[in-house]
């Protein structure tokens, strides 16, 4: 496939894989990117996941068509990228490898070698010339590894971005960006937003006119809106107005209220109401809505002296990625003694810049005239 006159995709789609990392769902399965820019010198971007070498080394030398590559430019070294490394200086021995000292060193981790004899190291601001095309390596830490660079080609505009501007899902199969590449950002890279927002402002001074992932499709047109998402979710901002209700339920008490809550806002006017029911959603999905709306309500059980299982793991979802800048409603249920909303409120202490809705909500075991006016009450503090 031709990115451009010079630029191919030498990538792969993977169907067959069950968790991505050893953990999200991907329904639509997963791409793992790899560009080949033709030129004097000719140069690969990156490799692909250890399932897929063969296909990847036969994609490469399909578009060869008899050269021999130059650079393989390594940007990341998680495995979905890095795997086939070894591969490819085997079938190129000729080739030399360039990459920053932090991701030679973890070569070295992976596979018993840092290609000594045929490295080439480079840190922001180096340069490497193709003969036409000028790649200048721009450093980006944390994005989302602590090795990454990403690779500017100043000739065609173009910005090899690696895991940024990724999303789930393979590239046979036509699904919106916006969704699965937050559900992505958010569950992956959410923890580093200061470090997203430090390459945001390196981007800004170039002229991009193309974007090439390592996941996802290549973006060509409208990039404002790409990097205007990634400046929302990266600063922690709330995307959309909206309430996200997460709960927990063990006899449908607590789902009741949550359910109740949800009407409450909409006729309220809430513009946007989701719930989501953290035993049975996708906690990846969840997260990310989390993290979409302005609003969020946390509804649980008081369980083992402590809340339900499914609700600490989520908060810790959400206090491990930063969040922040919110209003947030508690509600919990407890038939003796319950202290869910204690419980939470402590869980979220060191989280910056939330609001708590007023009331909170106690549940004595189901709803009675008394919760369902608590209730009542904070669907309209949430209204406000
Ligand atoms: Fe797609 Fe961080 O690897």
């Amino acid at each position: 496939m031709h990115v451009n006159k010079d630029i191919r995709y030498v990538g792969v789609n993977d169907h067959q894989i069950d968790l991505f990392e050893g953990q999200y769902i991907v329904p639509n399965g997963m791409a793992y990117n790899s560009y080949l820019i033709l030129d004097e010198k000719v140069a690969v971007m990156d490799s692909v996941d250890a399932n897929f070498g063969e296909e990847w080394l036969n994609n490469l030398r399909a578009e060869l068509n008899g050269r021999t590559p130059d650079y393989l430019v390594v940007q990341h070294m998680e495995p979905d990228h890095s795997a086939n490394i070894m591969q490819f200086a085997a079938a190129w021995p000729q080739a030399k490898v360039v990459a920053s000292a932090a991701a030679f060193t973890m070569m070295k981790n992976f596979f018993g070698t840092d290609l000594a004899d045929r490295r080439v190291v480079v840190k922001e601001g180096d340069t490497l010339s193709l003969g036409r095309h000028q790649l200048h390596f721009v450093a980006a830490p944390m994005v989302h590894w602590p090795e990454v660079i990403f690779t500017y080609d100043s000739t065609d505009k173009v910005l090899f971005s690696a895991d940024a501007f990724g999303k789930f899902g393979a590239l046979d199969v036509e699904e919106e960006w916006a969704c699965e590449a937050r559900r992505y950002y958010i569950g992956i890279v959410g923890k580093y937003g200061a470090q997203v927002q430090a390459v945001l402002k390196k981007a800004a001074a170039l002229d991009i006119q193309t974007i090439c992932p390592l996941h996802g499709p290549v973006l060509t047109e409208n990039l404002g809106y790409y990097l205007n998402l990634y400046d929302i979710w990266s600063s922690y901002r709330p995307e959309e107005e909206g309430v996200m209700i997460a709960y927990t339920s063990i006899y449908g008490n607590t789902q009741k209220a949550a359910e109740q809550l949800a009407q409450m806002l909409k006729a309220g006017g809430c513009p946007k109401v989701v719930l989501n029911d953290l035993a049975r959603c996708d906690m990846a999905e969840a997260v990310e809505d989390a993290f979409r709306y302005s609003k969020l309500v946390l509804a649980t059980t008081t369980y083992n002296g402590d809340i339900f299982p499914f609700m600490k793991e989520f908060i810790h979802h959400l206090t491990e990625r930063n969040y922040s800048n919110r209003t947030v409603g508690l509600i919990e249920n407890g038939s003796w003694a319950p202290q869910a909303v204690r419980i939470m409120k402590g869980m979220l202490e060191k989280s910056k810049n939330l609001t708590f809705a007023e009331p909170s909500v106690r549940i004595m075991s189901a709803l009675n005239a008394d919760s369902e006016a608590q209730l009542n009450a904070l669907a309209d503090a949430l209204c406000r």
